[in-house]
């Protein structure tokens, strides 16, 4: 994604820069920062910004060039937000949002650069930005997969803390609006275990996640993702999965894809039922026991 950013580098700035007096040492926890050289305010305490050029490339797939446009910042929440995100993101996603905190270099997948607006754990269709709800979920149940915990949970962060770090994140991915959710279809109640067999053939998931389900296929050893860094396929047979362990929360991850990483998305192509008869056919790795 090649964008101009000089107007949220300054956002960033305000906070990040030693001459700001937002910068956390010299605050109290959970106060507000202060934007003392942050961009003009137009009255209401909203301004607009215009990105000069701004071309879109979405995760691994490619894109095309987009029409310049505004992105509103609501900076009283975006300045709660900040101050929340220093205290309690930056150490690992980094001051400016770059996912380079002190602490990230021990995580395996790095903690995310949040200025590039790739999301793992989206509900909304391909290209399109995650919803408020999904980073809500994100932030308050943290990242825990079937090789242990990456981010840690913030369960003690309230609806408009979440309100406010979702701004943040937006506004830090240059993205004018959050996504809309899509639904998966009901669950079947006769749930074809069968063809979801036949299609985790056919898919090649076989080749990521193995015939046992536990992340061991043929392709594993080479993937890597988006930050160049080796990434193995979820062992099904754990039953945790990052995105949630709800049947709907699989169903959304086989839609949607796993942005920044190799595993592709059914969704496009993949009727709603056969992607629910997947979905059983996972469940049935971890419902062996590992
Ligand atoms: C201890 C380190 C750590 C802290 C603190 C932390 N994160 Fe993370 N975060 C991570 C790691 C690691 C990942 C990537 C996990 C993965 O891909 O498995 C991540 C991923 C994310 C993602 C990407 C989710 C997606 O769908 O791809 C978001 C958004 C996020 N973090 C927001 C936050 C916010 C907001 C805070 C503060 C409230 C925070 N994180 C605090 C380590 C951390
Ligand atoms: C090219 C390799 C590849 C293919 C093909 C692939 N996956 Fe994955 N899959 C991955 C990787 C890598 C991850 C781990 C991503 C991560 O940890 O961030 C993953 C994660 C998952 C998860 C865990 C989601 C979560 O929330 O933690 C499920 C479930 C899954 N894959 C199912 C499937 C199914 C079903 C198919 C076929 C329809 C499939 N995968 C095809 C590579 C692949």
């Amino acid at each position: 994604m090649t964008v101009s950013y000089s107007v949220r580098e300054r956002l960033f700035a305000c906070v990040g820069s030693p001459e700001a007096p937002g910068r956390s040492r010299d605050r109290q926890e959970g106060e507000a920062i202060v934007f003392a050289t942050c961009p003009p305010v137009r009255s209401g305490g909203i301004f607009q910004r215009t990105m000069i050029a701004m071309t879109f490339a979405f995760g691994l797939t490619g894109g095309g060039p987009a029409a310049a446009q505004d992105v509103e910042i609501d900076r009283e929440l975006f300045s709660t937000g900040m101050a929340l995100y220093i205290d309690n993101c930056a150490v690992c996603h980094g001051e400016n949002g770059d996912g380079k905190g002190s602490l990230a270099s021990g995580f395996s997948p790095r903690p995310r650069d949040l200025t590039v607006g790739v999301f793992k754990f989206r509900s909304t269709e391909v290209g399109e930005f995650a919803t408020k709800e999904d980073l809500f979920a994100t932030i308050r149940n943290g990242i825990k997969g079937s090789y242990g915990q990456t981010m840690p949970q913030f369960r003690h962060l309230t609806d408009d803390d979440l309100t406010a770090l979702a701004e943040v994140i937006r506004v830090a991915s240059d993205a004018p609006g959050f996504g809309t959710a899509i639904v998966p279809p009901p669950r079947p109640v006769n749930a074809d275990v069968a063809r979801g067999e036949v299609l985790f053939q056919e898919f090649n998931c076989v080749g990521c996640h193995g015939e046992k389900g536990d992340g061991r296929g043929v392709l594993a050893a080479g993937l890597v993702d988006s930050d160049g860094l080796s990434i193995m396929p979820a062992d099904l047979r754990v039953g945790q999965f990052k995105g949630g362990n709800e049947p709907e929360h699989i169903w959304m991850r086989l839609y949607t894809g796993i942005d920044g990483t190799p595993m592709p998305n059914f969704g496009r192509n993949t009727p709603g039922e056969d992607l629910w008869a997947l979905v059983e056919y996972v469940l049935t790795f971890s419902n062996s026991g590992s």
